[in-house]
């Protein structure tokens, strides 16, 4: 088996998140600087014929799972046709497509998305509270991301992840309320510790540690709250309360990382690419794309170069907040 996607510590990227476009239809404030961000010129940006060709070099070499995100990866004109060109690459091993969305735009367009082969969803999701939703986006949508979750149940997507970015003294109080939510409905809800990127003012004060969280929910559920097995390349650590439909879980980036499991690397949507969320080095595909000349067999070179150069493990969070690195709307989670 061919290890140009395996690294130095014997992780095998298998994983690969695609960022297709910078835009976004919200302005999120973990996310994003008030002011946004220089977008990229559009001619600098990877054409889907250049995507599909780096997807199926991923694919080639053991990639089976890709994900697109963005910015916000419906606000790509052409994502319906994306997905559908992605899908014919199962026939070579891909096995899973899936998105992660701000699901505000995404309910039109989710019938064609699942027959392009869209297999399943990440959608964001913050707050209850219509008014709160504002002040985390600084736009309005709320309605239309909760008429999104209802089509994606409508159209039996299995699994409907929602994302919840924890922030101090903004929906820290509305964690049972999102647990609630797993009563009846097969939901995976993960809450997320906010985490540091240019522009997002981060602030260890607005950090919500995983353990604060679990120790409220032990205090409320008591011994119906189970932990989950960890799942192989996790993210998030599982919990369910006995009885209830979904689940929920803690992605933890901030206080117990999970960079031993990791099996992800990412596609920019400029066409860098990113070994770790939170490594600032880059290479750059797309200039080697767009010479002629340049066979499958370097690209997969130089990704393999790359992927030897990933470091064990992120540098704790101490450190991260200092670190010069991307906006996170310019990486895409
Ligand atoms: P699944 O593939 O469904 O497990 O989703 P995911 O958790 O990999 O992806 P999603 O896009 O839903 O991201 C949820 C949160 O996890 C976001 O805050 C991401 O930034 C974070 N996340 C995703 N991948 C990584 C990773 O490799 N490292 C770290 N530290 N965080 C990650
Ligand atoms: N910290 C933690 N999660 C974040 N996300 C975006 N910015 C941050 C941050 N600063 C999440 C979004 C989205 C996913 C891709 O990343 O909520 O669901
Ligand atoms: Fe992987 Fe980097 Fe995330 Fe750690 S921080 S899990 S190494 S992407």
């Amino acid at each position: 088996k061919s290890s140009v996607l395996t690294d130095l510590f014997g992780r095998t990227h298998n994983y690969l998140r695609i960022s297709i476009t910078e835009r976004c239809n919200l302005r999120c404030t973990y996310c994003m600087p008030e002011e946004g961000i220089d977008l990229t010129p559009k001619p600098e940006l990877l054409t889907a014929d250049e995507i599909v060709r780096l997807a199926r070099i991923f694919v080639s070499q053991g990639v089976d799972k890709i994900r697109l995100t963005g910015g916000e990866p419906t606000v790509r004109k052409d994502i319906v046709e994306l997905i559908s060109r992605l899908n014919e690459l199962k026939q070579i091993g891909l096995r899973h497509i899936t998105i992660t969305t701000n699901g505000v735009a995404l309910h039109r367009k989710l019938p064609a998305l699942r027959e392009a082969g869209l297999d399943s969803l990440n959608i964001s999701l913050d707050t209850r509270d219509p008014t709160k939703f504002a002040n985390f986006t600084r736009r309005n949508g709320y309605k239309q991301v909760m008429k999104s979750i209802e089509e994606a149940f409508r159209l039996d997507f299995d699994p409907v992840k929602l994302n919840v970015v924890v922030m101090r003294g903004q929906n820290e109080d509305e964690i049972p309320t999102f647990v609630e939510m797993t009563h009846d409905d097969p939901l995976d809800i993960r809450f997320i510790e906010y985490m540091p990127f240019d522009g997002n003012k981060w602030n260890q004060s607005k950090l919500v540690p995983y353990r604060e969280i679990l120790k409220n929910l032990h205090s409320i559920y008591g011994d119906n709250l189970t932990a989950l097995p960890l799942e192989k390349n996790h993210t998030a650590k599982g919990w369910k309360i006995e009885g209830y439909k979904g689940q929920f879980g803690f992605i933890t980036s901030m206080t117990n990382s999970f960079c031993y499991a990791c099996n992800r690397v990412r596609l920019m949507a400029d066409g860098n690419l990113k070994v770790c969320l939170f490594g600032n080095s880059e290479v750059n595909l797309r200039d080697w794309l767009r010479q002629d000349d340049t066979t499958d067999r370097q690209l997969m070179n130089i990704i393999e170069d790359a992927i030897k150069r990933k470091k064990k493990a992120h540098a704790g969070l101490d450190v991260l907040s200092e670190l010069p690195n991307r906006p996170m709307i310019k990486i895409g989670g």
